[in-house]
């Protein structure tokens, strides 16, 4: 059965750009509830840690490098089937191949500064959630 909730991020390039705002209400008038969200800078280690299934992608150090230049946005989105549903709002991996309307054809600079990350599967999504937010910090 597909899962009620997904983690998103939105990347440091699209925080910098002032992009939080049109983001944060994409998201909302999508349909997703937030039930938590915190700003936040990540050390280069947490971003090794979160990207760690990358690890042997060329681009894994760059990734590594873009994702702890700045301050990020963390979330939690509820929502009916949440990882599809946030998948589909935000669009191809690559924004040249995003649909006209989602928030990486709008908001993302290149594959990299892609604005936004969303969870990949149910089980990801519960380890991502984990990863940034205990328990009390859920409402
Ligand atoms: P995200 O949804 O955060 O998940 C993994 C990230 O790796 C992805 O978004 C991109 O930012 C990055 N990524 C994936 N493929 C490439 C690629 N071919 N070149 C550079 N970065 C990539």
């Amino acid at each position: 059965m597909s899962g009620k909730i997904t983690f998103a991020m939105i990347k440091p390039y699209a925080v910098k750009m002032g992009y939080i705002g049109p983001i944060l209400a994409m998201i909302s008038e999508a349909g997703f509830r937030i039930s938590s969200i915190a700003s936040t800078k990540l050390s280069k280690e947490q971003a090794e840690t979160f990207y760690a299934i990358h690890k042997s992608k060329p681009f894994y150090d760059d990734l590594v490098e873009f994702m702890s230049s700045g301050a990020i946005v963390a979330m939690i989105l509820e929502k009916e089937n949440a990882v599809e549903e946030f998948r589909k709002l935000i669009g191809n991996t690559d924004p040249s191949k995003a649909d006209e309307g989602t928030i990486r054809k709008k908001y993302a600079k290149s594959i990299q500064s892609n604005a936004v990350h969303g969870s990949d599967s149910d089980e990801n999504a519960r380890l991502e959630c984990d990863f940034f937010f205990s328990q009390k910090e859920r409402y």
